[in-house]
């Protein structure tokens, strides 16, 4: 990968150096208005997600799941890009029932084009289509934290590194959102339950394999998120995440509408970009450290969402070494499920450690702010079983880019390392 991969790195990095400067305005030249969480910040309790993530009884979700980690829980999980035709029964039903709805934007996918972002028929910045790659910012979506807030988040794990930020996080008492990637997962569960059981981080969605999102059909867009929230409720005594990060920021109308619709997963984006993906090739942990004493000494408003990744031992490093620069300027630091100050990370359950429920454990309410979480813990569910034919494996010839060459895909398709970083300037 090595040559060309430096190539496109170098040449997005001087791209992305012109627009530094002016990141938070070039955000701002959007539809919506300033989107901080969204006001209808839960859907309704008959919401198709449930009949998907079924849960047994309340005291102790009623299921026995596979012993994380043993070879019942890892063989039932797609290997590699899930095979959409291969996925239960129920989440193509919950799919179609949305589209026959009306709920689903009728866009095509995007055209996935070497080198480039995403390309469209349409405007991309359009409201039709509204794609977040072209920094168009979709309703509802989430980009901003609220005034004062420090939205604390990790991509792209779980995954050795991992095993370094998360003694730091104790030792400072921070909450982070961790959008995982369900193969990483499959592959690092002890890490994962260091995550999940030790430190009671926010256990996220960032797709299984980390494709482009905008490019796949309706059905690997659900396959994707579904899989993902499949090992994440099936680890955690049945929890169901509420929030998803697209793999390069890359959402639009349609992606959106099947997240929020079918699987009730808000979209979470960023307003700051750390680039440290890109190291060591690319930004530097100095260009980062400056980057950081201007968010944490700039304007409160709005707050912030940086990208950052527990991606390897040098993305973690720059975290830790920064982070006291939020501290010292007064930041809030909380989890992305933390910012409406509900903190609740699952549909399903109450905080990040509290009860598994039965159903949403706030009904559709809006707006809400600063409520404390009760009821809704309605046990007369009549939504039928899910249909959980646990299938998904897929031939090797994956379709599905890796992280320019880490460790995380097992399919060894390194060799499209390189389409990670393109011109598009951002990368998740
Ligand atoms: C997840 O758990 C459910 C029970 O809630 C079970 O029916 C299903 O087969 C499990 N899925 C996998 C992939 O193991
Ligand atoms: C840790 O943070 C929580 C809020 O997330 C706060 O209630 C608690 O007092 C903090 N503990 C310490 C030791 O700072
Ligand atoms: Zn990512």
């Amino acid at each position: 990968m090595a040559s060309s991969w430096l190539a496109t790195v170098l040449l997005f990095v001087s791209c992305a150096s012109i627009s530094a400067a002016s990141h938070i305005r070039r955000h701002d030249h959007t539809h919506a208005v300033r989107a901080l969480l969204p006001a209808a910040w839960h859907h309704t309790d008959n919401h198709p997600v449930h009949a998907l993530f079924k849960r047994g009884d309340m005291a102790n979700d009623g299921v026995q799941y596979a012993e994380v980690g043993s070879p019942t829980w890892s063989a039932a999980f797609p290997t590699n890009t899930p095979d959409a035709n291969a996925m239960p029964q129920a989440w193509k039903d919950a799919l179609a029932a949305a589209v026959k709805a009306g709920k689903i934007p009728n866009i095509a996918p995007s055209k996935d084009t070497p080198n480039q972002s995403p390309t469209y028929n349409g405007d991309p910045n359009g409201l039709e289509i509204c794609s977040a790659t072209y920094k168009c910012r979709i309703d509802g979506d989430v980009w901003d934290a609220p005034d004062g807030v420090f939205g604390a988040s990790f991509d792209d794990g779980p995954l050795p590194a991992s095993d370094k930020l998360y003694p730091f996080l104790q030792q400072n008492n921070i909450s982070a959102t961790h959008f995982f990637i369900g193969i990483n997962i499959v592959q690092n569960w002890k890490v994962f339950n260091y995550a999940y059981d030790a430190l009671h981080g926010d256990i996220a969605v960032h797709t299984w394999t980390h494709p482009y999102m905008t490019t796949l059909s309706n059905e690997d867009v659900v396959a994707q998120l579904a899989w993902t929230m499949e090992v994440i409720h099936n680890s955690t005594g049945g929890r169901v995440p509420r929030f998803w990060r697209p793999p390069y920021g890359d959402t639009d109308k349609r992606v959106s509408a099947i997240a929020k619709e079918v699987l009730g997963l808000t979209t979470v984006i960023w307003n700051q970009d750390s680039e440290d993906w890109s190291m060591p090739t690319g930004t530097t942990p100095d260009k980062i450290h400056a980057q950081f004493q201007g968010w944490a000494a700039g304007p409160k408003t709005p707050g912030l969402v940086i990208l950052e990744h527990e991606l390897n031992d040098a993305t973690v490093q720059v975290f830790i070494d920064n982070f006291p620069l939020i501290k010292s300027n007064g930041w809030n630091v909380v989890s992305i499920a933390q910012m409406d100050k509900l903190n609740q990370p699952y549909q399903n359950a109450v905080g990040t450690v509290g009860a598994v429920t039965l159903k949403n454990i706030v009904p559709d309410v809006a707006p809400v702010v600063d409520t404390t979480s009760s009821g809704g813990t309605d046990s007369s569910s009549g939504a039928p079983a899910p249909s959980t034919d646990a299938q998904g494996q897929t031939s090797t010839s994956s379709s599905g880019r890796s992280h320019g060459g880490l460790a995380w895909d097992p399919a060894g398709d390194v060799q499209h390392g390189h389409r990670d970083v393109h011109l598009r300037g951002m990368y998740s």
